[in-house]
């Protein structure tokens, strides 16, 4: 990744040397959640712990209820049955004053329309401290600037607007705009759709830099096997309206399921799994290591 030298440092190297953020406690507990719209059930009987310090991915197939289930736990949507707990906190028991303050210690980028479209960059950035309360304009500059810098960005781009921007430096605003507020938890859906593939890479690299030096907990979702494999400490698959399988993305893709041979154990899947390091292939499941021993990507590995 660029080194991003700005007037606070080069973040990107500093961070660099830190370790990751060592995974602890529950952050989000869901126990029997179901959602139905209408007689359509989305999720039954879904279990989800999500620990401190991880990135977690979540997969599944389009309609899947990905975003739906993110959306429960950001209460933005609620549940027909089951609980959810964010830090401790049970949805649907909490007073105005206590959801305002956990969602203080929440980030979120959406899967669409992550700017609005009428605000320039520097005031989407400040939106959501805006939100919070009075702050001086000379704090308010430097709170942005920190947060461009943060994202590989500079005051130059402060006053552009979204419909002037390339897709990656939407996507680095919209996590400048997520994590201003300096959440502890962070959710992305979908992060890398849309992005060719040198834009994905470097946004990637971003977000395992966020996550160190912010040491964040982090809820993926996306469909991109390569952004899975680069960053995911553990990997949720949606499918059959729960969690089928959480653990590291070689486990999961072991998993008998459709979604998951189709997913994981077809041509781009088998690449990306074939980047994993020597050692965590050896030990992934027979079912994994027979399917790479089998395809192009194994072959191509073996005569390295
Ligand atoms: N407000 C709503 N009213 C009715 N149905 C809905 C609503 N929101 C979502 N759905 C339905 O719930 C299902 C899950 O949708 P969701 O957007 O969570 O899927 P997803 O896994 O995020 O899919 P994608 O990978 O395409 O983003 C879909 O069938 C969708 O049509
Ligand atoms: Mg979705």
């Amino acid at each position: 990744m660029k080194a991003y030298s700005g007037e606070y440092g080069d973040f990107t190297a500093a961070v660099r040397r830190h370790a990751a953020p060592v995974v602890g406690a529950p952050v989000i507990e869901i126990q029997g959640l179901r959602k139905q719209y209408g007689d359509t059930v989305i999720h039954d009987n879904l279990d989800l712990t999500v620990r401190r310090g991880e990135v977690l991915g979540l997969v599944g197939g389009s309609g899947s209820g990905k975003t739906t289930l993110v959306r429960q736990i950001l209460a933005l949507e609620a549940p027909t049955a089951g609980t959810i707990r964010v830090f401790g906190e049970a949805l649907g028991h909490r007073s105005a004053r206590l959801e305002r303050r956990l969602r203080n210690r929440i980030g979120m980028l959406f899967q669409h329309g992550a700017l609005f479209s009428s605000l320039s960059v520097y005031d989407n950035i400040a939106q959501p401290v805006r939100e919070f309360g009075r702050v001086p304009d000379d704090l308010m500059t430097d709170i942005v600037r920190l947060k461009l810098e943060m994202v590989g960005l500079t005051m130059a781009d402060a006053a552009k607007m979204p419909a002037d921007l390339s897709g990656g430096m939407v996507k680095r605003v919209g996590i400048a705009r997520a994590i201003v507020l300096e959440p502890e938890l962070l959710f992305l859906d979908e992060p890398t759709a849309g992005l060719d593939p040198a834009a994905s890479e470097a946004f990637v690299d971003l977000i395992g830099t966020l996550h160190r030096a912010l040491g964040l907990t982090v809820v993926m979702v996306t469909h991109d096997l390569d952004t899975l494999v680069a960053l995911a400490n553990r990997v949720a698959v949606l499918a059959n309206k729960r969690v089928l399988g959480v653990g590291s993305v070689e486990t999961v893709a072991a998993l008998d399921d459709p979604f998951v041979n189709e997913y994981f154990l077809g041509e781009r899947g088998l690449r990306a799994l074939g980047g994993l390091p020597p050692e965590r292939l050896a030990a992934a499941p027979e079912r994994v290591r027979a399917a790479l021993a089998g395809s192009h990507a194994g072959a191509f590995r073996s005569e390295n």
